[in-house]
């Protein structure tokens, strides 16, 4: 028997009742093979009688038995659920588990039986994925992740170019930046096309766009995409991009924190071979989770971390993060268990669906500009506007503060676009047609100057 049988049996003894009121597999796995068998084994009570095949994105008593599953703040209907996804409450209730059984086997778990953990939930994940598990690294996040590509990347020479975009996540853009001082290289920023009130921006545009930045930039070695945009939901075309950059010799690192999980899709379609993500978005996993994927033949392009030992197919010596939180890599695959039982599909659409809801009056108002386009392929639940005009920092911010201290409904202001700042409107999952609708008739009232900050 090994310590850990041992300590699996006494954690067993306490957790056993309460896991299985929770539908949840009572069991921790015992070694890296029982992980990958992990996922499967739980039941959600409160989903166990959604319809068969994928749900509608309209069928309120479905959505409602899913939105009963979080546990919300009453104080403000939020539709801030960009920064991070809250937890459903069986992942909650199973990562309380696990942190308890990490907090008090302590050493004798992390010295002996962390990595078996670590390859179990890796393999659960790259099966979630559709890639290998051994070109997938855990990290805290998607920052420290993307960090580390973006970084590692030896393929540059002094003299080379590296391009991103305005609407790029901030750090990812400093990292950009910092490669002319690392690499010698000049790293162009890119100024993305805006729609205006008029005019939507089309995916034929946005092709366009990145061909004239690569002409234009005939030194490009290295480009920086986000799938889903931070800044105003914008989903790009990234294979389409990722071909043409492939046929110029340029490199894409992917920035795609908020695609995961809000968006159907496979990585390996989408032709890139670094692609830094986020579980604790919208899989639901807890605070603490991202990764990092590298396509296998390409591992050796990004340097081993700061001089690490690891050879040159070890995707784990790509990253180091220290001490983590092993109680949330732990809860990865219930995170990603829920998720699953929705149906990524099926998520997708309802955020679409809910989006809509505001989106759709929006438009037809004088004066605000949405700036994503409504097409399928284009947007999924994050979506910005603008009040046409309102561009500043503290105009948006005022706008924020109207909307959540007059209205109870709670956004975010968004800096870092060429043509100024923005609101972002973010549903969950958990939020009813009643939220965005909130939304809607507040906006509305502010259109029409029945109301102002
Ligand atoms: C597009 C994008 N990239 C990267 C990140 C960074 O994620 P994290 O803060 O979890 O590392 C975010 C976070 O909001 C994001 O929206």
């Amino acid at each position: 028997m090994s310590n850990y049988d041992i300590s699996r049996r006494r954690f067993l003894g306490r957790s056993v009742v309460a896991a299985a009121s929770l539908g949840f597999a009572s069991a921790l796995p015992a070694n890296a093979s029982e992980w990958a068998e992990y996922s499967s084994d739980f039941s959600f009570a409160h989903l166990n009688d959604l319809p068969e095949g994928t749900l509608l994105p309209d069928d309120e008593h479905s959505w409602r038995r899913i939105a009963a599953n979080y546990s919300v703040t009453r104080k403000i209907t939020n539709l801030e659920n960009g920064y991070w996804g809250i937890m459903a409450t069986p992942v909650l209730q199973e990562y309380r588990r696990l942190t308890d059984f990490v907090n008090r086997e302590n050493t004798l778990f992390a010295r002996i039986e962390a990595g078996g953990m670590y390859q179990g939930v890796r393999d659960v994940i790259a099966k979630f994925l559709g890639v290998a598990a051994d070109e997938i690294a855990l990290t805290r996040g998607a920052t420290e992740g993307l960090q580390a590509l973006i970084g590692g990347y030896t393929k540059l020479s002094p003299g080379d170019t590296v391009l991103y975009a305005d609407i790029d996540y901030a750090e990812m853009k400093t990292a950009m930046r910092w490669l002319e001082i690392r690499r010698g290289v000049k790293a162009e920023k890119l100024s993305f096309p805006e729609p205006t009130p008029t005019e939507p921006l089309t995916e034929a545009d946005i092709l366009a766009f990145y061909e004239r930045s690569f002409d234009a930039h005939p030194k490009t070695k290295l480009l920086l995409l986000t799938h889903l945009n931070n800044l105003t939901g914008l989903i790009i075309p990234v294979a389409k991009i990722a071909k043409i950059a492939k046929q110029r010799g340029i490199d894409v690192i992917l920035d795609a924190a908020h695609s995961v999980g809000q968006v159907d899709f496979a990585v390996k379609d989408l032709g890139c071979d670094f692609v830094g993500m986020n579980l604790h978005k919208w899989i639901g996993a807890p605070i603490g989770c991202g990764l990092i994927y590298i396509r296998k033949e390409r591992i050796a392009d990004i340097d081993t971390y700061m001089g690490k030992s690891g050879g040159s197919t070890d995707i784990t010596a790509r990253i180091d993060t220290g001490t983590s939180n092993f109680a949330a890599h732990m809860t990865i695959p219930a995170a990603i268990a829920f998720h699953s039982k929705i149906g990524s599909d099926a998520k997708e659409a309802r955020l679409r669906y809910l989006r809509g809801l505001w989106v759709a009056p929006a438009r037809k108002l004088r004066g605000i500009t949405v700036l994503t386009p409504d097409e399928k392929t284009m947007v999924a639940g994050l979506t910005s506007f603008r009040l046409d005009g309102t561009t500043s920092t503290k105009g948006n911010d005022d706008l924020v503060k109207l909307l959540r201290e007059k209205f109870g409904i709670l956004t975010v202001r968004r800096s870092g676009l060429e043509m100024g700042d923005c609101i972002r409107v973010t549903p969950a999952i958990y939020n009813s047609p009643q939220d965005p609708l909130k939304l809607a008739s507040a906006l509305e009232k502010i259109a029409r100057g029945h109301v102002s900050s």
